[in-house]
Protein backbone atom coordinates (compact mmCIF):
# COMPACT_ATOMS: atom_id res chain seq x y z
CA UNK A 1 0.00 0.00 0.00
CA UNK A 2 1.31 3.63 -0.95
CA UNK A 3 1.85 5.95 1.54
CA UNK A 4 -0.10 8.85 0.40
CA UNK A 5 -3.73 10.62 1.28
CA UNK A 6 -5.16 10.87 -2.64
CA UNK A 7 -7.53 13.82 -2.78
CA UNK A 8 -8.83 14.43 -5.99
CA UNK A 9 -11.86 16.59 -7.48
CA UNK A 10 -12.50 18.61 -10.55
CA UNK A 11 -11.45 22.44 -10.79
CA UNK A 12 -12.52 24.78 -8.27
CA UNK A 13 -13.85 22.32 -5.99
CA UNK A 14 -11.70 23.52 -3.23
CA UNK A 15 -8.95 20.28 -3.24
CA UNK A 16 -6.13 22.24 -3.16
CA UNK A 17 -6.97 24.27 0.27
CA UNK A 18 -8.45 21.09 1.79
CA UNK A 19 -4.53 18.94 0.81
CA UNK A 20 -3.06 21.80 1.87
CA UNK A 21 -4.89 21.99 5.11
CA UNK A 22 -4.68 18.28 5.84
CA UNK A 23 -0.86 18.29 5.33
CA UNK A 24 -0.29 21.23 7.67
CA UNK A 25 -2.16 19.59 10.33
CA UNK A 26 -0.67 16.26 9.80
CA UNK A 27 2.77 17.83 9.40
CA UNK A 28 3.39 16.12 6.34
CA UNK A 29 4.32 16.99 2.53
CA UNK A 30 1.79 18.19 0.19
CA UNK A 31 2.22 17.73 -3.43
CA UNK A 32 0.01 19.66 -6.28
CA UNK A 33 0.38 17.83 -9.76
CA UNK A 34 -1.88 19.93 -11.32
CA UNK A 35 1.10 21.91 -11.16
CA UNK A 36 3.05 19.90 -13.21
CA UNK A 37 0.68 19.89 -16.54
CA UNK A 38 0.59 24.07 -15.73
CA UNK A 39 3.90 23.96 -15.87
CA UNK A 40 4.27 21.90 -19.25
CA UNK A 41 1.73 23.78 -20.91
CA UNK A 42 3.38 27.23 -20.03
CA UNK A 43 7.21 25.82 -21.08
CA UNK A 44 5.27 25.08 -24.48
CA UNK A 45 3.77 28.43 -24.40
CA UNK A 46 7.08 30.22 -23.68
CA UNK A 47 8.57 28.31 -26.77
CA UNK A 48 6.01 28.68 -29.08
CA UNK A 49 4.72 25.16 -29.23
CA UNK A 50 1.59 24.15 -30.10
CA UNK A 51 -0.15 22.73 -27.43
CA UNK A 52 -2.22 20.11 -29.39
CA UNK A 53 0.73 17.67 -29.43
CA UNK A 54 3.39 18.49 -27.10
CA UNK A 55 6.63 16.62 -28.55
CA UNK A 56 8.28 13.59 -26.67
CA UNK A 57 11.78 15.20 -27.57
CA UNK A 58 10.23 18.86 -25.75
CA UNK A 59 9.49 17.26 -22.75
CA UNK A 60 12.69 15.49 -22.03
CA UNK A 61 14.43 19.25 -21.85
CA UNK A 62 12.23 20.13 -19.46
CA UNK A 63 13.61 19.92 -15.75
CA UNK A 64 10.67 19.62 -13.47
CA UNK A 65 11.74 19.54 -9.57
CA UNK A 66 9.89 20.34 -6.50
CA UNK A 67 11.68 21.58 -3.48
CA UNK A 68 10.26 21.24 -0.37
CA UNK A 69 9.65 24.78 1.53
CA UNK A 70 10.10 25.04 5.54
CA UNK A 71 6.44 24.16 5.94
CA UNK A 72 7.38 20.63 4.15
CA UNK A 73 4.93 22.15 1.25
CA UNK A 74 6.41 21.38 -2.44
CA UNK A 75 7.03 23.82 -4.89
CA UNK A 76 7.27 23.22 -8.58
CA UNK A 77 10.49 25.02 -9.89
CA UNK A 78 10.59 24.82 -14.15
CA UNK A 79 14.28 24.53 -15.51
CA UNK A 80 15.45 26.06 -12.07
CA UNK A 81 13.14 28.51 -10.92
CA UNK A 82 9.38 29.02 -9.43
CA UNK A 83 6.91 29.76 -11.92
CA UNK A 84 4.66 31.57 -9.24
CA UNK A 85 1.81 33.47 -10.43
CA UNK A 86 2.57 32.59 -13.67
CA UNK A 87 1.42 28.98 -13.52
CA UNK A 88 -2.20 30.00 -12.08
CA UNK A 89 -3.54 31.85 -14.89
CA UNK A 90 -6.66 31.13 -16.76
CA UNK A 91 -4.47 30.42 -20.08
CA UNK A 92 -2.37 28.38 -18.43
CA UNK A 93 -5.41 26.56 -16.84
CA UNK A 94 -7.24 25.80 -19.73
CA UNK A 95 -3.47 24.81 -21.91
CA UNK A 96 -2.94 22.51 -18.81
CA UNK A 97 -6.48 20.63 -19.43
CA UNK A 98 -5.75 20.22 -23.16
CA UNK A 99 -1.85 19.36 -22.83
CA UNK A 100 -3.02 16.90 -19.79
CA UNK A 101 -5.01 14.51 -22.25
CA UNK A 102 -2.41 13.71 -24.36
CA UNK A 103 -0.50 10.06 -23.62
CA UNK A 104 3.01 10.72 -24.18
CA UNK A 105 2.51 13.83 -21.27
CA UNK A 106 0.86 11.68 -19.10
CA UNK A 107 3.39 9.36 -19.29
CA UNK A 108 5.96 11.37 -18.80
CA UNK A 109 4.76 12.92 -15.71
CA UNK A 110 3.65 9.50 -14.34
CA UNK A 111 7.00 8.78 -12.78
CA UNK A 112 7.77 12.47 -11.97
CA UNK A 113 4.22 11.50 -9.43
CA UNK A 114 5.45 8.35 -8.30
CA UNK A 115 8.75 9.42 -7.48
CA UNK A 116 7.08 10.99 -4.19
CA UNK A 117 5.86 8.13 -2.43
CA UNK A 118 8.43 6.67 0.30
CA UNK A 119 8.07 5.67 3.71
CA UNK A 120 6.08 8.55 5.07
CA UNK A 121 2.56 9.22 4.54
CA UNK A 122 2.39 12.54 1.91
CA UNK A 123 -0.89 14.58 0.74
CA UNK A 124 -1.41 14.20 -3.20
CA UNK A 125 -3.89 15.95 -4.91
CA UNK A 126 -4.85 16.23 -8.48
CA UNK A 127 -7.49 14.00 -10.96
CA UNK A 128 -6.05 10.53 -11.48
CA UNK A 129 -4.49 10.06 -7.92
CA UNK A 130 -6.27 7.72 -6.56
CA UNK A 131 -7.04 6.37 -9.77
CA UNK A 132 -3.92 5.79 -11.53
CA UNK A 133 -0.66 6.98 -10.40
CA UNK A 134 -0.98 5.57 -6.94
CA UNK A 135 -4.41 2.94 -7.17
CA UNK A 136 -3.16 1.38 -3.81
CA UNK A 137 -2.85 4.58 -1.73
CA UNK A 138 -3.59 4.16 1.74
CA UNK A 139 -6.56 6.83 2.02
CA UNK A 140 -8.84 8.21 -0.91
CA UNK A 141 -10.97 11.04 -1.38
CA UNK A 142 -12.65 12.66 -4.06
CA UNK A 143 -13.84 16.17 -3.07
CA UNK A 144 -16.39 17.86 -5.31
CA UNK A 145 -19.23 20.61 -5.47
CA UNK A 146 -22.26 21.69 -7.88
CA UNK A 147 -20.56 23.52 -11.08
CA UNK A 148 -22.51 27.10 -9.54
CA UNK A 149 -20.85 26.84 -6.45
CA UNK A 150 -17.59 26.10 -7.91
CA UNK A 151 -18.12 28.83 -10.07
CA UNK A 152 -18.53 31.20 -7.91
CA UNK A 153 -15.33 29.79 -5.74
CA UNK A 154 -13.20 30.36 -8.42
CA UNK A 155 -14.77 34.26 -8.76
CA UNK A 156 -13.34 34.51 -5.44
CA UNK A 157 -9.96 33.64 -6.06
CA UNK A 158 -7.56 36.68 -7.54
CA UNK A 159 -5.34 36.00 -9.95
CA UNK A 160 -7.35 33.04 -11.56
CA UNK A 161 -9.51 34.60 -13.32
CA UNK A 162 -9.33 37.33 -15.74
CA UNK A 163 -10.22 40.74 -14.77
CA UNK A 164 -13.72 41.55 -15.61
CA UNK A 165 -14.98 37.77 -15.79
CA UNK A 166 -18.36 37.55 -15.06
CA UNK A 167 -20.05 34.06 -13.09
CA UNK A 168 -21.36 32.97 -15.97
CA UNK A 169 -18.27 33.54 -18.26
CA UNK A 170 -16.16 31.65 -15.00
CA UNK A 171 -19.05 28.86 -15.09
CA UNK A 172 -18.64 28.17 -19.02
CA UNK A 173 -14.90 28.02 -18.68
CA UNK A 174 -14.92 25.07 -15.45
CA UNK A 175 -17.42 23.60 -17.54
CA UNK A 176 -15.09 23.27 -20.30
CA UNK A 177 -12.65 21.62 -18.15
CA UNK A 178 -14.96 18.92 -16.79
CA UNK A 179 -15.53 18.40 -20.23
CA UNK A 180 -11.92 17.78 -21.34
CA UNK A 181 -10.85 16.33 -17.95
CA UNK A 182 -13.82 13.44 -17.68
CA UNK A 183 -13.60 12.63 -21.27
CA UNK A 184 -10.75 11.96 -22.69
CA UNK A 185 -9.89 8.19 -22.94
CA UNK A 186 -6.56 7.99 -20.82
CA UNK A 187 -6.91 8.82 -16.92
CA UNK A 188 -10.48 10.61 -17.24
CA UNK A 189 -11.26 12.45 -13.76
CA UNK A 190 -13.44 9.85 -11.75
CA UNK A 191 -14.32 9.08 -8.14
CA UNK A 192 -11.74 5.74 -7.58
CA UNK A 193 -14.17 2.97 -6.54
CA UNK A 194 -13.02 2.78 -3.13
CA UNK A 195 -12.61 6.68 -2.30
CA UNK A 196 -14.57 8.41 -0.21
CA UNK A 197 -16.92 11.23 -1.91
CA UNK A 198 -17.07 14.62 -0.02
CA UNK A 199 -19.95 16.90 -1.68
CA UNK A 200 -18.02 20.54 0.02
CA UNK A 201 -21.49 22.24 -1.13
CA UNK A 202 -22.50 24.01 1.49
CA UNK A 203 -19.55 22.74 3.68
CA UNK A 204 -16.59 25.09 4.75
CA UNK A 205 -13.35 24.55 4.03
CA UNK A 206 -12.68 23.87 8.02
CA UNK A 207 -15.47 20.98 8.26
CA UNK A 208 -13.85 19.44 5.06
CA UNK A 209 -10.58 19.25 6.41
CA UNK A 210 -12.23 18.17 9.58
CA UNK A 211 -13.91 14.95 7.75
CA UNK A 212 -10.93 13.73 6.16
CA UNK A 213 -8.55 14.14 9.37
CA UNK A 214 -11.65 12.53 11.78
CA UNK A 215 -11.31 9.41 8.74
CA UNK A 216 -7.37 9.56 8.36
CA UNK A 217 -7.19 9.61 12.21
CA UNK A 218 -9.93 7.17 13.33
CA UNK A 219 -7.69 4.47 11.30
CA UNK A 220 -4.54 5.11 12.64
CA UNK A 221 -6.02 5.50 16.28
CA UNK A 222 -7.83 1.48 15.12
CA UNK A 223 -4.55 0.26 14.14
CA UNK A 224 -2.48 1.35 17.22
CA UNK A 225 -5.25 -0.50 19.53
O1 LIG B 1 -5.77 21.09 -10.42
P1 LIG B 1 -5.43 22.10 -11.53
O2 LIG B 1 -6.56 23.01 -11.87
O3 LIG B 1 -4.17 22.84 -11.25
O4 LIG B 1 -5.14 21.19 -12.85
C1 LIG B 1 -4.87 21.76 -14.12
C2 LIG B 1 -5.22 20.74 -15.20
O5 LIG B 1 -4.27 19.66 -15.15
C3 LIG B 1 -6.59 20.10 -15.09
O6 LIG B 1 -7.56 20.76 -15.87
C4 LIG B 1 -6.38 18.69 -15.56
C5 LIG B 1 -4.92 18.43 -15.40
N1 LIG B 1 -4.60 17.48 -14.33
C6 LIG B 1 -4.67 16.15 -14.63
O7 LIG B 1 -5.09 15.78 -15.71
N2 LIG B 1 -4.28 15.22 -13.71
C7 LIG B 1 -3.85 15.60 -12.49
N3 LIG B 1 -3.47 14.68 -11.59
C8 LIG B 1 -3.80 16.98 -12.15
C9 LIG B 1 -4.19 17.91 -13.10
Amino acid sequence: MSKVIAIDGPAASGKSTVAKAVAEALHIAYVNTGSLYRAVALAAQRAGIPLETIPEGFLKTLRLTYRPDDSGKYELELDGAFPGAELRTAEVAAGASRVAAQPAVREFLLGVQRGFAGERLIVMEGRDIGTVIFPDAEYKFFVTATPEERARRRLAQAGEVPDGATLAEVARSIAERDRQDSCRPIAPLKPAPDAEIIDTTGMTIPEVVAAILRRVGADSTQRRS
